[in-house]
């Protein structure tokens, strides 16, 4: 089985994709780790633009590892929530050569598990054929408190908010894979929920699935 967890920054995916894998025993990706870690290293090498960033992705070794991601043999963690890569990350993920590379891997990791992963475009573009599709959502001021409070870092509330909307604006409106509500997928809009509450509602979407899918309603 697979399960999509779609949603704009900060919307509390990664929290309820990674607790209820644990809980199923379902395999986690995280999606977003994957753009960031590009980024991290698109930056580093100095590749800032994509006719310089795409013939390095062909030689690219990129894999999930706990809490993180490997890339040409370095293990990356908290460097993929540093401020460089968030200004940057959107940028990034705009480019259709980065986009193909990284759905090429998102669907290869999911071979053979189910999984659990979560992203902007994985009920549209990488497994449009998903079992189940979550599209969880927040107001941005939510979603900026929210990360506020998370993240120890140097960033005030306001420029949170600000690199918030920034990057709703590029995620949403670019060409390829925009962030955006698949069709089939239910709406959980996070703002007033506690984490209990979003998990208690996707694990009762699961269970009508199984029990639609055994008795074939
Ligand atoms: O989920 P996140 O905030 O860690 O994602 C970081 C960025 O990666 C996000 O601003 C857009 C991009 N991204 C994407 O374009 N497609 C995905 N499936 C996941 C993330």
């Amino acid at each position: 089985m697979i399960i999509a967890i779609d949603g704009p920054a900060a919307s509390g995916k990664s929290t309820v994709a990674k607790e209820l894998a644990q809980r199923l025993g379902y395999l986690y990706i995280d999606s977003g780790a994957m753009f960031r870690a590009v980024t991290y290293y698109a930056l580093e090498q100095g590749l800032s633009n994509e006719a310089a960033l795409k013939p390095e992705l062909e030689k690219l070794h990129l894999k999930s590892i706990p809490g993180g991601i490997e890339i040409d043999g370095k293990k990356l963690y908290d460097e993929l929530r540093s401020k460089e890569v968030d200004l940057n990350v959107s940028y990034y993920s705009a480019m259709a050569s980065l986009r193909e590379c990284l759905k090429n891997i998102q669907r290869q990791e999911a071979l053979c598990h189910d999984v659990i992963m979560d992203g902007r475009d994985i009920g549209t573009a990488v497994f449009p054929q998903a079992e189940i599709k979550i599209f969880l959502s927040a107001s941005p001021e939510e979603r900026a408190r929210r990360r506020y409070s998370q993240r120890n870092n140097s960033l005030s509330y306001e420029e949170i908010l600000k690199d918030i909307k920034r990057r709703d604006k590029i995620d949403s409106t670019r060409d390829i894979a925009p962030l955006k509500q698949a069709k089939d997928a239910i709406y959980i809009d996070t703002s007033t929920l506690s984490l209990e509450e979003v998990l208690n509602k996707i694990e009762g979407i699961i269970n009508n699935v199984s029990l639609c899918s055994q008795y074939h309603c």
